[in-house]
Parts: structure tokens; sequence; C-alpha cells
């Protein structure tokens, strides 16, 4: 939620830092806005809506040329999306700006004091509360002024600060919400994300909880919040600019989605060694497993999708039951964990507050903390006793799909795993299981090849307003991801049901060519989807089918479209059932003119309750 950006050095910071919110724009996009330095004090920039707006100002002004500058680009949450609740945020004596990640817990009790103390404010905002705070507390040293508000604050902070009187550096202060630093020639940087200064540097510190870094064009420092100095080194990271590029498609969505066989490759197979699952440093012993009692597992989103699929897939080949459960329900209702609870959470970004919470509630019952991410360094990586990368690099569009598709297939292996260290499994049977999970990547490009088909589909249907996805099983867990993929894009409303239990209610929903999209690849299940397709019908619904080959005759029968995909075993059939899904999704809020990289009132990186 809310993308930081800072520059300081010998250039002017302006196309930096316009460049830097580009690629931070899908942490939030209701405003954006620069704060640069110069002689005449800090030059605050700020416009509602898309970072287009802000640029368009920008070229409209004849800007000074600043060698310092802040950032950002705001999801709302204290404040309507206004120029005014926008950052930077100013104190009132505008002497210093400050951009904020995250959120100020205590604020109404600081504003209280501070308005006591005759500041004004301008803003709605948690913010506002923080510069007028260091504001208040300056002594002619900025850092040692931040120190002692920083003390004073509650909740989650990512902040770049600048200031007037104290001018050539950033200070930058993370707790809680991400924040890296760059280091480049002659200048340095600071961003919520590594993309962000990629085009510049690929020397980062991603800094660690309770870090300020004073950032000037020579010289990086780092201290903890009591000021003392730290050591620190930097990395340097394996990726460049153009990952964070559209690379010729239309959308980043779409480029996700085929980027799938890839991302699944790198994910799966440097874990596959002479027809073994390895996972390194994932060292627990067989007894903590053979002792174990439950597995819990723990999302938000589609991160919570991943983990429905991988109940079934992990109960069927391994036998330990596995509960699945919303983050944010999670961290609130006492969850019965022990330390023969193995907790698995999922998050693409590696910061979704309430995953985050969770894992920290389910470390109070010392429970094992496994989690499966994809931003290194992220603090749910930081916070978890093992981590499993899945490596499908940056996702930049909100809607995740690449992402997704990692997670499932490291569940697949983990299952896997577990399943031969629990003896569940013969050696035939594994082996059998590991050659399908190696063909998915193939299977996807195969499902490809008929885009044209789901085009035209998504044409016949773009205009509907309603949506209802049906599965059994596993085929539930894809038709639950299948359905947010639509709504977030298309905005169609759409509920994903059990197709057991569509008589149990829903159905009263379905009238004269109402879509009802039914997953129907779990063999021994077919009979019964085929059942529910005919009562849909029969309430004059129209039906896509999404089936394997060989039930093509017998779904088509009843539907009245069907989008033929490959098999593989059954556990792994949510792998490529959601490939139409997405792609359906995309190619319908294609024809509605949608925003699909940036769903209103959406942000990729959750970072808020
Ligand atoms: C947001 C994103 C979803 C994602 C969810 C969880 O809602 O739009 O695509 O599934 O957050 O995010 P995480 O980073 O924890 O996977």
């Amino acid at each position: 939620m809310c993308g930081i950006i800072g520059y300081v050095g010998s250039n002017d910071s302006v196309p930096f830092l316009l460049q830097g919110l580009q690629k931070l724009e899908y942490r939030g996009y209701d405003s954006a806005g620069v704060a640069i330095c110069t002689d005449n004090g800090l030059n605050v920039i700020k416009k509602k809506g898309r970072l287009e707006n802000l640029v368009q100002e920008i070229e409209c002004l004849n800007l000074p040329k600043s060698n310092l500058g802040i950032g950002h680009t705001r999801w709302a949450t204290h404040g309507s999306p206004g120029d005014e609740n926008s950052h930077p945020q100013l104190s009132d004596s505008k002497n210093i700006a400050v951009v904020h990640n995250g959120i100020i817990e205590n604020y109404i009790v600081l504003k209280e004091f501070l308005i006591k103390k005759g500041k004004k404010f301008t803003s709605d905002t948690d913010t506002e509360v923080i510069a007028q705070l260091i504001d208040y507390m300056y002594n002619g040293n900025i850092f040692s002024s931040v120190i002692n508000a920083v003390n004073k604050l509650e909740g989650s902070f990512a902040l770049g600060i600048i200031c007037r009187s104290d001018p050539g550096k950033i200070i930058a202060v993370k707790k809680d919400s991400p924040l890296i630093i760059g280091c480049g020639e002659n200048e340095n940087y600071i961003a919520s994300d590594i993309p962000a200064v990629l085009s510049k540097t690929n020397r980062v510190y991603r800094l660690k909880e309770c870090e300020i870094a004073v950032i000037t064009q020579e010289s990086i420092k780092l201290y903890d919040f009591e000021g003392s100095g730290l050591d620190f080194s930097f990395e340097t990271v394996d990726l460049d600019s153009s990952c964070a590029e559209k690379n010729g498609y239309e959308h980043f969505m779409l480029k996700e989605i085929m980027e799938q066989p890839d991302v699944i490759k790198k994910t799966v197979f440097p874990r596959i060694k002479e027809n073994q699952v390895v996972f390194e440093n994932f060292d627990l012993p067989k007894e903590y497993f053979e002792k174990l009692k439950k597995i819990y597992i723990v999302a938000c989103g589609s991160a919570y999708h991943v983990g429905c699929s991988g109940k079934y897939v992990i109960e069927k080949l391994t036998g330990i039951p596995v509960e699945v459960d919303l983050a944010s329900e999670f961290r609130y209702r006492s969850p019965i964990v022990d330390n023969n609870t193995l907790v698995i959470t999922i998050s693409q970004s590696g910061e979704t507050a309430d995953t985050l919470a969770a894992l920290r509630e389910a470390k109070k019952y010392n429970a094992k903390v496994l989690s499966i991410v994809n931003v290194a360094g992220s603090p749910i990586a930081n916070e978890s006793d093992y981590v499993f990368y899945t490596q499908a690099g940056p996702e930049i569009a909100v809607a995740t799909t690449k992402a997704y598709s990692a997670q499932l297939c490291l569940i697949y292996l983990l299952a896997l795993y577990l399943s031969k260290i629990l003896a569940k499994i013969d050696e035939q049977g594994y082996i059998n299981y590991l050659s399908d999970i190696i063909l998915i990547p193939e299977k996807i490009k195969e499902i490809f090849e008929g885009i044209k088909n789901i085009r035209s589909l998504a044409q016949d249907f773009f205009r509907i307003s309603d949506a209802f996805f049906i599965g059994r099983n596993l085929d539930y867990a894809a038709c639950m991801e299948g359905s947010l993929k639509l709504k977030e894009i298309s905005y169609v409303h759409s509920e994903s049901y059990a197709a057991g239990e569509l008589k149990h209610g829903t159905i009263s929903l379905i009238e004269d060519n109402t879509l009802v999209i039914a997953v129907a690849t779990q063999s021994s299940l077919i009979d019964k989807i085929v059942s529910n397709i005919r009562e849909v019908k029969a309430r004059g619904a129209k039906v896509i089918a999404i089936t394997t080959h060989a039930n093509f005759y017998k779904i088509s029968e009843v539907s009245d479209h069907v989008i033929p995909i490959p098999k593989l075993s059954d556990i792994f059939m949510a792998s490529l059932s959601v490939i139409p899904l997405q792609l359906f999704s995309y190619c319908l809020a294609l024809l509605r003119e949608c925003d699909i990289d940036k769903p209103r009132n959406l942000a990729k990186s959750v970072t808020v309750e």
C-alpha cells in the first residue's frame, strides 16, 4: 500500500522520482506527489488520480533543478483520495516533508497534542502528524529530531523525510513496511521496492525492522531507533529493469499470464534432483513430521485460494489434516495451534499485514512457520522459520497470476516431499506425480494455443452483470480463483460455489442467460458436475465448461461452450484449469475497457489490516 521513492545526488531528482513512481504505482494509485528541495524551500506538487496527472502538472510548471526529492503514490487510508490528503505531507512551518507507507495507530492522540501546541493541520492523514511531530521536535539536526519523533509513533511506517533547513540528505525509516536503499554513482536512492531503482543500480540494501538511514550524495549511514550506528552491506540483485516492463504486451497481466510456464520451471526444476524433491534449508527431522497433528495454511486473496487447493493435495498425499484460513480471521480467533502444528503462510509480496500478523500469532503458540513467498527479504520471509521462494520475478499487475501458479506448484512439491518422508506413497506413485509436475509448463503452453476460442467467448459474454463459477473439490478451489479474477479486473459481480451447494440457495439467482462457468476436471466427479450443469441449464443459464479433452463429449452434451484443456493427475488440475479462467477474465475486462493492471480501489500490496 503506497509507494515511496527518494533521490539525493548530483542530478535533477524529478525525472528519477517520476520513473520510480511509475514502477511503484502497483502499490496504490489514488494520487501521486513529489517534494523537492530548492533554494526557495520545499516545493510540493501533488495530484489526485493516476501518476500521469502529476506528470502533466509537472510538465506545465517550470520547476527549478533540485538534487534532493521524495515522491509517493498513494492508496488512501486516512482521508479521501484528494490533493490535500496526498503525500508528501508538509509540516506547517514548511520545513519538513514526509512520505509514508503504513498506518500511525496513535495519530489522534498525537494530533490533539500537536494542535494544543499550536500546530495547524490541513489534511485528514495520519502522515501529516509525522511531519508536524518532527517539526515540533526539530532541534536543528533532522536526524536526531526524526529519532525522537519515531520513538513516539505506534503502528507501521516506512518513511522518507527531507528538511529545508538541513538539506542534502534523506532520512529513511523502516518499521513493518518495506523500504530499500539503492546505491548509485554520485547519487543514492530510497524506494519501497527494488524495481523502482533498477534503471540506476542493482546494489541495494533492504532496511531491517526499526532501522534509520541518513542518505546523502556521498554516503549512507545506518542506525537503530536509539541512534546507535549499525554495520550493513549492499547486495547485488540479479534483476534488470526490463523485468518490470511490459515488453510489448498491452498489459502486465497478459505478460504475466504468458510468463507462467517459465516461472513454474524456475520455481520447480531446481528443486527436483535425481527424481527427488529437495528443499534447501528445510531441515525439520522426520520425527517432527511424524508427530504433526495438523497443517494450517494461512493467507489472503489468491494466496488463500492456493491454500484451498493445497488442502486437497496435501491431505490426499500425506493423510495430515489441513485447515485453511484467511489471515485476517486467523489472527483474531485464538486458533488451535501448538508445536505439533505446521503453519504455512503464503504471500506473493511477503508484506501483507494480515498474513504477517497471522504468522506472528502462530509463533506465539510455538508452531513452526514455513512461508511461500515471492519477494526476498520481505517481512514474512524474514520472520518465518523456513522460506520457500517462488521464482515469479516482479509481479506488477494487481491481480496475481504467475505468483499464484508458482505458489501452487510449491505446495505440490511440499505435499510430495511429505508423502515420501511419511512413507505414504510408493516409489512409482512418487515418480509419476513428479513427472506430472514437470509437465505442467508444457501443458499450460498448450492451453495458450486456444486463446482465440476464449477471446470469442469473452466477446459473447462481455456485457454480463453476474457470473457464477461452479466446481467440486479441487475444481471448486480453482473456481474461487477464477471468480476473484473476474470481479477484480472486470467489475462483473461473480461468485464461486461448490457445485453441490448451489441448490441450497444460490440457484435461486439463476435465470435466463445467467452465465455459469463450470470447472469439471476431477475424473471421479464428472457425473456429479454434469448433473449440476443440467440443473442450471434447466433454469436458463448459459454454461461455459472447462474440462479435459477426455471428458469433452460428455460435458459438451450439457454445456453451451466447452474449453478443453490437457490432462494431468487430478490433484494438479488446478494449475491448468486456472489458465483459461485467467484468460477469460482478461479478455472480458479488455472488452469492457477496464483498467486491467490497476483495478479501481485495489492495490497489490496490502500493508494495512
Ligand atoms: C492483494 C492482491 C492479490 C493478492 C492478495 C494477497 O489483494 O491484489 O492478488 O492475492 O493481496 O497478497 P500477497 O502479497 O500476500 O500474496
